[in-house]
């Protein structure tokens, strides 16, 4: 990070990581109760925060090259759609929940790639959230750290996210992904196979109508679940639902809530059984896994697009590909590949060069690893 503090500054200056995540399976599952498998992956958001007396926070992106001020005591905060509400949600989001934020300097700059579906919002509001928490003198509770970055933004910046995303920037694990319960916020940690890698393919692309479309999806969940509970004692999400159930009491829900339904329910259960094969350490069903779930996505959930469709494709023509799907939110950004340690290489020049020549478009490559989650990394210069 670009040293921008004047010496006595400087030694009060310190910095929080947080990282973006990958979703190995398990999407469109958080916001329904269920569960999901992310990583905390090697690129992140950093925040170096000094104090300042008064009741600023001033806040200098090294990415936009921008600088934004605004006041602690401003009776109505209110969204700007511009970069600054992540860190701007998440202060309002900690006073409301009682914390008295200090004023302070923050510099945020970060390599996760933006709107890739890689959580560059989560990474900025979790390395945000921790800096202001630590640095205002409060210990920081993981789990309410991550719901309340949450919460900046479900109310004020207005996406109506689901939890996993600031949970695995809060709790992610080198070398480990999470398997998150999102109803009870229980996870635990899977070893990932040593002999594979996982491998991020992002399309370059992102669909304007990833925001709105999110939101909608939510919404005809929650019209399913209205429907299903009137007929299912005891179901509270679709969390609550088997597919069972769903072929018993939902064949007279419109075609559309029905597939929604559909994949929400199997997804879950992919996920249970993908964490299974991965304890047994048995790729193949992992990948297997991995494939249903795209095709899902794809067809009952209507979350993905061409370029992700075709990006899927040319992963499976490989050699040494287990699986391969879209992650995150979809309508763009990237998919998610398991494969042989021993092909990556191979894989890397080929699916760049075979999507280049069908897109024109360039896309990146990332063979990534799963990180730890959110902590201070102040370097030693600091007297
Ligand atoms: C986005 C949201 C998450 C989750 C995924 C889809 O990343 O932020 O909460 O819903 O989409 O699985």
């Amino acid at each position: 990070m670009r040293d921008t503090f004047p010496a006595q500054q400087r030694a009060e200056t310190r910095i929080y990581r947080a990282p973006g995540r990958v979703n190995l399976i398990g999407e469109h599952t958080d916001y329904n109760d269920g569960f999901v498998m992310p990583a905390a992956i090697d690129f992140s958001t950093l925040v170096a925060i000094s104090p300042r007396d008064d009741r600023t926070i001033s806040v200098f992106s090294d990415n936009f090259r921008e600088q934004v001020s605004f006041d602690l005591d401003d009776p109505a905060p209110q969204p700007k759609r511009h970069w600054s509400d992540y860190v701007r949600g998440v202060v309002v989001s900690l006073q409301q929940a009682g914390y008295e934020v200090r004023g302070s300097k923050l510099q945020v700059t970060g390599d996760v790639p933006i709107g890739s579906g890689l959580s560059s919002s989560a990474a900025i509001e979790v390395a945000t959230g921790y800096a202001l928490l630590e640095r205002s003198g409060f210990d920081v509770d993981r789990i309410e750290l991550a719901t309340l970055c949450q919460r900046a933004e479900n109310e004020f910046v207005g996406m109506r996210c689901g939890i996993m995303d600031q949970f695995v920037s809060c709790h992610g694990e080198k070398g480990r992904a999470l398997l998150l319960d999102c109803r009870s916020l229980k996870y635990k940690t899977l070893a990932l196979a040593n002999e594979t890698r996982l491998v991020i393919c992002n399309t370059m692309v992102k669909h304007e109508l990833a925001a709105g479309e999110y939101n909608k999806r939510r919404s005809e969940c929650e019209q399913g679940v209205r429907y299903l509970s009137q007929r299912l004692l005891g179901a509270r999400a679709l969390r609550d639902v088997t597919s069972a159930d769903l072929e018993s009491h939902g064949r007279d829900l419109p075609d559309v809530i029905y597939r929604r339904c559909r994949h929400v329910i199997n997804e879950n259960a992919r996920v249970l059984a993908a964490a299974d094969a991965l304890e047994r350490g048995d790729n193949r069903d992992f990948g297997q896994l991995m494939d249903e779930s795209h095709r899902s996505l794809r067809d009952d959930y209507e979350v993905s697009c061409e370029e992700l469709d075709l990006m899927v494709e040319l992963a499976k023509d490989l050699a040494g590909v287990y699986g391969a799907r879209m992650t995150g939110g979809g309508f763009g950004g990237c998919t998610v590949n398991l494969v042989a340690d021993d092909a990556v290489e191979e894989f890397k020049d080929q699916i760049a060069r075979s999507y280049e020549n069908k897109t024109g478009i360039t896309p990146a490559i990332y063979v990534c690893s799963a990180a730890q989650g959110a902590q201070e990394v102040t370097p030693e210069f600091r007297s």
